[in-house]
């Protein structure tokens, strides 16, 4: 393992060990993501990462670096190619910090204007749009609304998240038609840090 991750990881389970809240636990990880972004090492690595989604097949992976046996947490990368767009999507009950390493691209984030109750129709209002580059990271809340467009650069995202994902059913929005899918989200393909 990297030592930058290593540390990360360290400290993010003392965080874990100390607090019980999410929103305590993630204003303190917070900044150890800053921190990690920044690493040279865990940049010159992330060169080898290897692009795989096929967003046409609707395929999309993310590198699973690490789980933690004791509190669930899990450290990814999204990779993404230039122009690739994500769903407009939440990540259902989980927390995130999604951190960008590399690249840059358009974040959009959405609200629902209908009273929530519907699993399969959402009425979207676009509340936050923004062009972000390498060291941004956007903290999701539960059941919160966004988008990622790639612009003309490959773009690596790190991703802190709460829980693995990949086994349990997250939404994908369509903003024009405002219908519902479920989708089980970005396979988790582990992968060696050392
Ligand atoms: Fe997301």
């Amino acid at each position: 393992m990297l030592p930058a991750v290593k540390a990360f990881i360290a400290e993010v389970r003392a965080i874990y060990a100390a607090h019980d809240d999410m929103e305590t636990r993630f204003a303190r990880v917070r900044p150890l993501l800053e921190v990690l972004l920044k690493d040279e090492a865990l940049n010159e690595r992330s060169t080898h990462w290897p692009f795989r989604n096929d967003p046409a097949r609707r395929y999309v992976e993310n590198l699973l670096f690490y789980e933690d046996p004791d509190h669930g947490f899990v450290l990814n990368s999204l990779m993404k190619k230039p122009g690739e767009v994500t769903a407009v999507h939440d990540h259902a009950h989980t927390w995130t910090l999604y951190g960008v390493l590399r690249g840059g691209e358009r974040v959009t984030r959405y609200v629902r204007r209908d009273d929530g109750s519907s699993d399969t129709r959402a009425d979207l209002a676009r509340v936050d749009d923004r062009l972000v580059a390498p060291g941004y990271i956007d903290f999701v809340r539960p059941y919160e609304i966004h988008v990622e467009a790639t612009g003309d650069q490959p773009t690596v995202g790190v991703i802190f998240r709460s829980h693995r994902v990949g086994d349990f059913w997250q939404n994908y929005y369509n903003v024009e038609t405002g219908d519902i899918a479920k989708s089980k989200g970005p396979v988790q393909i582990p992968f060696d840090l050392s």
